[in-house]
């Protein structure tokens, strides 16, 4: 997943484009690069690995003034890490300047086909400048020369392109989103609204397979497959939404926001999921896909329908195609995604296509809130921290919510809402913060750490364990606790923490289970609602009925966070990771 932003109008394209793609960094940050339109009618490229403000300190980008830019923030698919394979990608004649979000399927045929060009990158992106370029120099026009090369390439692509010579900037849609931002005198375009919501919140949505020119007055639609749907529309974020206020990392701000949306969430209309719960209730079977922290919910949730009666399954997008002989057409799917993007998911489309679809997703207007039959916002706002903390909470606890009224039990999922609203309370406190933090300082050091529990608690376990990873770069393992015993016990050896998720339907066995560990001179954090003989630290995460596991992932976020500020991590920024995956 990379980030886009371009802009063109009467002000000075530089600053705007540079806060803009600042806002976009969460989609990955290997590299940075901007071009600009150049005073002798050239185009300017500014790019180079590393940070965005350290490459703008480096090149002193802010002194320089242009009616019209495009920046990029790259997470790395197709060549290294390199100066030479950060965006913009440029033509022969450094007059054309591309930055690029996805996969170029073809790009080495065409490359091929280019052989009078110079490239200077591994990138599949830089086919087309050139491409371009060569349209160009058979008799194009900019803008017919970039909708020729937008039709020859394969696979999920969207791209900005600008020109010396041309006062438009051009944006490709395919796949990856592309939005535009329209103010007075000026037009962005861009991957995701807060990148330009300080200082417009009129929107259009691209739709795949648009081809549009942008310019200081609005914009032009040089092809669509969408006739007639690219409605300017105001959206509601709040700039609050995207920035850090009081807090130092995103992260900590989106684990906070938690307790304030299942408040609300507990006091709110739920009657907006009838529609879909009456649809999983004369279902066959229920597929529950995701991927990352969105197939932990998908468990969470496939548990809960069992336990209630339904046939149900998660399933990651990427084993479905085992399931294409097993799966009928009166079989619902449920899709959790928070980005909307996971091309893992895209790609399985195609084998659900005859199934009724609903989707659990944080963004509106993405590939796949538009591709599902009922679109449940997930709500959480804009989650930038690259690893998932409120929109886990909030999609698992949508899920359940859905499986319960799917059996009639409204008020009974309603009941144990408002029972987990209440014990946040006694979560976000100073004393809770006090335990984690010095939890969080014994085990930062930690090379290996397991994290065990038996059922939803195991499921906690593991997004508990993939916090761990994500933000503090531990080896961090889930482990069934019956497992335990049966190999994975081999690994403890005298001081080696285990974190223990349990949960009093479990408890009887799980003492037995710790015990071995504490046998075995391994430590023991618990997570529970009493503290038991069995623990060396103990920290309370109180019971809240089918939402039970929602406090015991709110301390495990929270744990990993202070975990990596310990390790002098940017738990906002890992590394290597970006917040949605967009390529295969
Ligand atoms: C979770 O912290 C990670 N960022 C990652 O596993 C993520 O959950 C996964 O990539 C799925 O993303 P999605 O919810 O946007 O589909």
């Amino acid at each position: 997943m990379c980030g886009i932003i371009g802009y063109t109008g009467n002000e000075n394209s530089i600053p705007l484009v540079l806060e803009g793609i600042k806002n976009l960094e969460y989609r990955g940050y290997d590299s940075f690069g901007c071009a600009f339109h150049g005073d002798s009618n050239s185009i300017e490229v500014r790019k180079n690995v590393g940070r965005i403000n350290n490459i703008i300190e480096e090149y002193g980008i802010t002194n320089e003034v242009s009616d019209r830019s495009i920046a990029h923030t790259r997470w790395a698919t197709h060549g290294g890490v390199t100066k030479e394979n950060s965006h913009p990608l440029l033509d022969c004649s450094g007059k054309i300047a591309v930055v690029h979000n996805g996969i170029i399927e073809n790009f080495q045929e065409l490359k091929d086909n280019l052989h009078s060009h110079a490239f200077v990158s591994e990138t599949d992106t830089e086919v087309l400048p050139h491409l371009i370029e060569q349209e160009i120099k058979e008799g194009k026009t900019f803008e017919d020369a970039v909708m020729a090369a937008a039709g020859k390439i394969k696979g999920f692509s969207s791209f900005v392109a600008m020109s010396a010579d041309s006062d438009s900037i051009l944006a490709v849609k395919n796949g990856s989103p592309l939005v535009l931002g329209l103010k007075e005198n000026g037009t962005f375009v861009a991957s995701d609204v807060p990148s330009f919501l300080k200082h417009t919140n009129k929107v259009v949505y691209l739709f795949d397979g648009d081809v549009i020119a942008i310019n200081k007055s609005g914009f032009k639609i040089l092809k669509t497959d969408n006739p007639g749907k690219h409605k300017a529309r105001d959206v509601n974020f709040a700039i609050s939404d995207v920035e850090k206020g009081k807090y130092r990392h995103f992260m900590l701000k989106e684990i906070t926001e938690q307790q304030k949306l299942i408040s609300s969430l507990a006091e709110s209309n739920l009657s907006y999921l009838n529609n879909a719960s009456s649809l999983i209730a004369v279902s066959r079977k229920v597929y529950i896909i995701g991927s990352g922290s969105s197939f932990h919910v998908a468990l969470l949730a496939a548990n809960l329908f069992r336990d209630l009666g339904k046939d149900a399954i998660a399933v990651q997008p990427q084993d479905l195609y085992n399931y294409s002989k097993l799966i009928a057409s009166e079989d619902i799917f449920i899709i959790v995604s928070q980005s909307g993007e996971t091309m893992d998911i895209v790609e399985a489309l195609p084998l659900i296509k005859r199934n009724k679809k609903i989707g659990i997703i944080n963004t509106e207007e993405s590939t796949l809130s538009n591709a599902v039959d009922y679109f449940i916002n997930i709500n959480a706002g804009h989650e930038k921290g690259v690893a998932a903390t409120k929109t886990f909470t909030m999609s698992a606890i949508l899920v359940c919510l859905l499986a319960m009224f799917s059996f009639g039990q409204e008020k009974e999922a309603v009941n144990d809402l408002k029972l987990l609203d209440i014990n946040l309370y006694n979560l976000f406190v100073p004393s809770v913060y006090k335990i984690i933090k010095e939890t969080s300082a014994a085990i930062k050091n930690e090379k290996d750490m397991f994290f065990l529990g038996r059922g939803n608690d195991y499921i906690a376990a593991m997004e508990a364990a993939l916090k761990m990873k994500e933000v503090t770069y531990i080896h961090s393992e889930a482990i069934d606790s019956a497992t335990f015993k049966h190999g994975p016990l081999a690994l403890v050896s005298k001081g080696v923490y285990s974190i223990a998720i349990v949960s009093e339907r479990f408890k009887d066995r799980e003492i037995n289970n710790l015990k071995e560990v504490k046998a075995r001179n391994g430590k023991i954090i618990g997570l529970a609602n009493e503290k038991l003989d069995v623990f060396d630290v103990f920290i309370r995460s109180q019971p809240a009925g089918i939402f039970s596991f929602v406090p015991q992932i709110i301390i495990s976020q929270l744990l990993a966070y202070y975990v990596s500020l310990a390790k002098h991590i940017d738990p906002d920024h890992p590394r290597n990771l970006a917040k949605a995956v967009t390529t295969k």
